[in-house]
């Protein structure tokens, strides 16, 4: 290896890439629950593929002229000379995984989730990373534009009940194979005769992805954008009427949606319905969620047409806004009693009477490495705890304990063996959430 100049700094982490620190972590919990309660009510079931994925599964089913696919995937050869690569979403391998275990043949629909990292080389910025979170929910061998609608709204529910106010729900349809390529030749001459006024992306867009021109964020794209031909307006029958029953099953649900007529989405696998959820505040949101029906992509990756539909969310950016809404992290539960020791005798029976506690499902918070009171009073103080129990030489050998009352500092002895069904009883007196606050520990790190 290379010598290499000397680090003025310690080790970091990649660049676009981050530590789930413990403050995070509880966004992470709280996210992963609410997909799961969602999921399990909807008939969900949970999948996981692996991170690494042969990148053809990629460049084939996302499309080879994506951005994700030219410019944003990981991708290396293994040793054995098998190209794989970082996955940058999970539709791909949830439909490999799909095909490849035979799920074809189970009754439908299938419906799965999952939940999990993702990587893309993009330019790190706000809400942008190169290793970022997911979850996904997908649905297989259903046709109906019910599941379409049931998307969103799954994703929706999901986003309320993280209380984020104020969704944008963006839909379109970009038709399929019918209608599109009569559609691409209608834009391709629209914009063949404003070349010179596109930026050198968007030229070269017209020869390979037309309708990615219309993800274009520069002025001059944006400006004959608006004047282009909408897809909207030359659906074939089918997927026409498609879409105005996914309109009209948004509108029976109450859903608040937009049209957005130059939504197309970045992944070349789409077929009728696409969607975004955004949040309100003007074209610098980056979306929250994406996805839309993907009816062809079990034909190009295996070889049967099976229809499906799904979307995706990013965490780190439901975070952010999670966190924008309200700047404290979320709190942790922490036990509500503290059990303190004094002397060595003590801090071996706690260590006992710790496990006991554990056995019986009662939280209970403790600090053995310490060993003044007063020091233990205090940590019992900082979390919060309503109730400290003391055991010191003297207790031991009597076989009681001491319960303090940590907002009077009344003190009561007990039998030690009594313990464990006493603090039961007075934990049910005591209010949910009551001690709940931000991790102690964690003001150690920020
Ligand atoms: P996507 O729009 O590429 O769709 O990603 C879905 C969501 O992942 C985005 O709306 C965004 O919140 C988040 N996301 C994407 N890239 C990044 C990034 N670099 N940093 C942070 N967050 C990011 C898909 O991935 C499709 N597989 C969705 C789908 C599922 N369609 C049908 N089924």
């Amino acid at each position: 290896m290379d010598p290499k100049p000397k680090r003025k700094k310690g080790y970091q982490s990649p660049t676009g890439m981050h530590d789930i620190l413990p403050p995070e972590q509880r966004y992470f919990q709280k996210i992963y629950g609410t997909c799961e309660n969602i999921a399990n009510f909807y008939g969900f079931q949970k999948i996981e593929t692996p991170i690494l994925e042969e990148a053809e599964l990629f460049s084939k089913g996302i499309g080879l002229s994506t951005d994700i696919v030219e410019k944003q995937m990981y991708v290396f050869r293994t040793k054995g000379g098998d190209w794989l690569a970082l996955r940058p979403e999970g539709t791909a391998p949830v439909v490999r995984a799909f095909l490849e275990h035979g799920m074809q043949n189970l009754p439908q629909p299938v419906k799965l989730w999952y939940f999990g990292p993702f990587f893309r080389y993009e330019h790190p910025q706000a809400g942008r990373f190169r290793q970022f979170h997911q979850f996904g929910f997908e649905v297989f061998g259903e046709q109906s534009a019910v599941i379409d609608a049931q998307i969103v709204q799954i994703f929706y529910n999901i986003l309320k009940d993280l209380r984020l106010k104020k969704l944008i729900v963006e839909v379109n349809s970009i038709g399929d194979s019918q209608c599109r390529p009569y559609y691409k030749k209608l834009l391709v001459s629209y914009l063949k005769y404003r070349l010179d006024s596109l930026c050198s992306n968007c030229k070269r867009r017209v020869r390979e992805n037309p309708l990615r021109t219309f993800d274009c964020k520069e002025e001059k794209c944006q400006r004959i954008k608006a004047q282009a031909p909408q897809i909207i307006d030359h659906l074939c029958e089918e997927c026409h009427n498609h879409f105005r029953e996914f309109l009209e099953f948004l509108d029976e649900l109450d859903l608040p949606y937009s049209l957005n007529p130059y939504l197309v989405r970045g992944l070349d696998y789409y077929t009728k319905t696409v969607f975004e959820i955004l949040e309100e505040g003007g074209p610098s949101k980056p979306a929250l969620v994406g996805g839309g029906r993907f009816d062809n992509l079990c034909k190009v990756l295996g070889r049967e047409v099976i229809p499906a539909c799904g979307g995706a969310a990013g965490i780190e950016r439901i975070i952010e806004a999670m966190r924008a809404k309200d700047k404290k992290y979320l709190k942790y539960p922490l036990p509500k009693i503290f059990l303190a020791q004094l002397g060595n005798l003590a801090k071996r029976k706690s260590i006992k009477l710790f496990e006991d506690f554990r056995q019986n499902k009662i939280p209970v918070a403790e600090s053995f490495g310490r060993d003044s009171l007063k020091t233990q009073l205090t940590t019992a103080d900082r979390i919060g705890a309503q109730i400290t129990l003391i055991l010191g030489q003297k207790e031991v050998l009597e076989g009681t304990i001491i319960i303090r009352d940590m907002k009077t500092g009344r003190q009561e002895t007990i039998k030690l063996e009594k313990v464990v069904k006493e603090m039961k009883k007075r934990l049910k007196k005591i209010k949910p959430g009551t001690n709940s606050r931000i991790n102690p520990n964690d003001t150690n790190i920020y």
